[in-house]
């Protein structure tokens, strides 16, 4: 039996493993999928090792950035991302194995923001955060034609703070993307330091947060008329994309 599996620490609420015993059940697919609890990225060879049905993994904070030393090849995207949370594992012969490092965070980004996209008004956007999400989140909007710009606690080079946003900012700036974790249960009464007055129905906003369904900074854009969307597709669309990854020929 084909098994996959997730890497990270801790994994008290994994997606993943919910998502894919409910698809191979639902699918009657053969397959079993495991939690794999690491405190130190170095298992991940144990793991391999010890489990020679496995076909792939899934990687999870912390990991994202830590695993790629380990990998045979990465993808471009990944590359460029700097993050890998999808490892392909080609069995060579007896304990060898060909492992390939992709990012799907950044294909279920895409494919779920683009629908929703209004290219006549949304031509600029503002990223909240600036950890390994965002990344995705930054080389997607290139990908889509959008300019944009960080927002940080930090002054850091080209971005800008919570407190230097203007009005003129935001008028500009009509798509605003959370890539924090502000606002994720239980802190469902927290949202990021925006000026939320400043919305319009000409804006969208999109949180990568997907737990609660609609945090304080999708219904303060409500509020203002603006466009919302949470992250619960782009999770799904990064395992459908991570489960083509796992079963393509390549
Ligand atoms: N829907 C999906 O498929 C999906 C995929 C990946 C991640 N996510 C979610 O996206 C969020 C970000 O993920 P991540 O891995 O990038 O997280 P992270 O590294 O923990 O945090 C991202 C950034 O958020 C900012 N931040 C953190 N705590 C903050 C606070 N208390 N106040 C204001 N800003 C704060 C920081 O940027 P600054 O220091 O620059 O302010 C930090 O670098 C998480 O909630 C994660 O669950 C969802």
């Amino acid at each position: 039996m084909n098994k996959y599996g997730l890497i990270g620490f801790p994994l008290t609420h994994s997606f993943s493993a919910k998502f894919f015993t409910e698809k191979f059940a639902k699918e009657h697919i053969n397959a079993e999928y495991l939690n794999f609890e690491i405190d130190d990225i170095s298992y991940i060879r144990e793991i391999i090792y010890t489990n020679p049905q496995l076909k792939g993994l899934n990687v999870t904070i912390p990991y994202k950035e830590k695993v790629m030393p380990f990998l045979d090849e990465i993808s471009a995207e990944a590359r460029e991302i700097g993050a890998v949370n999808t490892i392909k594992i080609n069995r060579i012969a007896d304990n060898e194995y060909n492992l390939v490092g992709d990012n799907t965070d950044y294909i279920g980004f895409k494919n779920s923001i683009s629908p929703i996209l209004r290219p006549e008004i949304h031509k600029r956007a503002l990223i909240l955060g600036t950890g390994g999400a965002s990344k995705a989140v930054a080389y997607t909007l290139t990908d889509l034609g959008l300019e944009w710009k960080y927002v940080s606690r930090t002054k850091l080079k080209n971005n800008f703070t919570y407190t230097e946003l203007t009005s003129d900012i935001l008028s500009k700036y009509t798509v605003i993307i959370n890539a924090s974790p502000v606002g994720t249960f239980p802190n469902v009464d927290e949202c990021p330091s925006i000026p939320y007055e400043f919305l319009t129905s000409n804006h969208l906003l999109y949180d990568l947060v997907y737990n609660p369904a609609e945090t304080l900074f999708l219904k303060k854009g409500k509020t203002n008329g603006a466009i919302i969307k949470n992250g619960k597709e782009m999770l799904e669309l990064q395992a459908l994309a991570a489960w083509d990854i796992f079963n393509s020929k390549i």
